[in-house]
């Protein structure tokens, strides 16, 4: 068992992430972070017969109980939000209690909300079991559910004891899902770190291999960028806004299929082609480099090319929708050049129209 710590220092509530192999079996590191005796750990079937035995084996001195999600998104609706917290009542949990989500970004936004709302906030863990959740979603406390009518339009910002990223249990992920991580890790690369964007160039079949090595390289590198940004803003007035990159057309995309059909990574892959296309018309990022992000992309089969998408117009129309939106304006994170990003809100819409169409008729 071995880790590195990086820190996520907030005005208050900062805390440690760990990355590392094998970490989910050290009893002292988890114990150091469950405060009362009473654990509830949330997560899905399939994660629970790879890890929970493990898992519980190391929290045997805490009275543990377990609540099974659904599969993917449909983890993140009103209504299983209420079944963990019904599960929560029903077990008798008191305000000592601690949340542990184990599994991806579904079961961590999920039961990270859970945490914030039970007797107005209680303590929780992450236990990322995706390479997707390792690299983002379980650092920065963004928690949230989904209402049929948006992504993540329910939820709240609420910080973590610690987040436990054990690379150890990236070797059961399937492929796609691999990719579907390896999404926002690219993403990291584009908005801060052109010699990192050169790395994953270099080393990406490998990756999706599931070269532990690399994998450890790639999760401790996207988290320390991503805790960096977190403590200067941790709740998105400014520079925060720049992780975000792909995401207003992505989470369109995943609006318009019911958030089925495509992966979460795979909707910010297409979002960042749109990204990179508009801001090749703005003549920022040169034609070259706009073709290396989309040949990267390809590479992780992250563009799906034989799913039927909505109409531009539609899914402007969703975008309209997106949290983002101040002022009736679309904020669009754009890139100046490969490793630095900007946020734009003035874009005319006749121009967004035509990037969505160009992107979807050349995949
Ligand atoms: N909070 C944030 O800041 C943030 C950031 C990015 C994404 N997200 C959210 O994260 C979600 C996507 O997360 P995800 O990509 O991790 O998907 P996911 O949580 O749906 O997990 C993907 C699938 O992999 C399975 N799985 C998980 N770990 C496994 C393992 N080790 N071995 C085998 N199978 C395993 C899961 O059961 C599931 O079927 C989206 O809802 C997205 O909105 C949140």
């Amino acid at each position: 068992m071995s880790f590195q710590i990086i820190p996520v220092q907030l005005s208050q509530n900062s805390y440690p992430i760990y990355v590392g192999e094998n970490i989910l079996r050290d009893r002292n590191l988890l114990s150091s972070h469950i405060h009362g005796h009473q654990v509830l750990i949330v997560t899905q079937e399939n994660i629970a017969n790879y890890y929970l035995p493990t898992l519980q084996h190391t929290l045997a001195d805490f009275q543990c109980h377990t609540h099974f999600l659904p599969e993917g998104e449909q983890a993140k609706s009103l209504n299983e939000w209420q079944k963990i917290l019904e599960t929560l009542l029903q077990q008798g949990h008191e305000r000592n209690t601690t949340l542990i989500a184990l599994g991806g970004g579904a079961v961590g936004d999920v039961t990270g909300f859970a945490a914030a709302c039970y007797q107005r906030g209680v303590n929780y863990l992450q236990i990322p079991t995706t390479l997707l959740a390792q690299a983002d979603s379980a650092v920065g406390g963004k928690t949230a559910i989904n209402h049929p009518l948006g992504k993540n339009m329910i939820g709240a910002f609420y910080q973590p004891q610690c987040v436990i990223s054990d690379v150890s249990l990236l070797s059961t992920l399937p492929k796609r899902e691999i990719a579907s991580g390896m999404a926002e890790v690219i993403k990291h690369s584009l908005i801060g770190d052109a010699d990192f964007f050169v790395w994953l160039e270099k080393n990406i079949s490998s990756l999706l291999t599931g070269d532990v090595t690399l994998l450890l390289k790639s999760v401790a590198h996207s988290a320390q960028m991503k805790a960096t940004i977190i403590s200067q803003d941790e709740r998105e007035q400014g520079i925060r806004s720049l992780l975000n990159l792909g995401h207003t057309f992505g989470h369109a995309f995943e609006t318009a299929g019911a958030f089925q059909g495509l992966l979460h990574g795979e909707a910010v892959a297409l979002g960042m082609v749109m990204a990179a296309e508009l801001s090749c018309r703005l003549g920022w990022i040169s034609d070259k480099d706009k073709k290396r992000i989309k040949q990267l992309l390809c590479q992780c089969e992250l563009l799906r090319t034989t799913l039927q998408y909505p109409s531009a117009s539609e899914i402007l129309k969703l975008m309209k929708r997106d949290k983002k939106v101040k002022a009736g304006k679309l904020n669009l994170i754009l890139l100046k050049k490969i490793g630095e990003a900007v946020k734009e809100s003035n874009m005319p819409e006749e121009m967004i129209v035509s990037v969505i169409d160009t992107v979807l008729q050349t995949l």
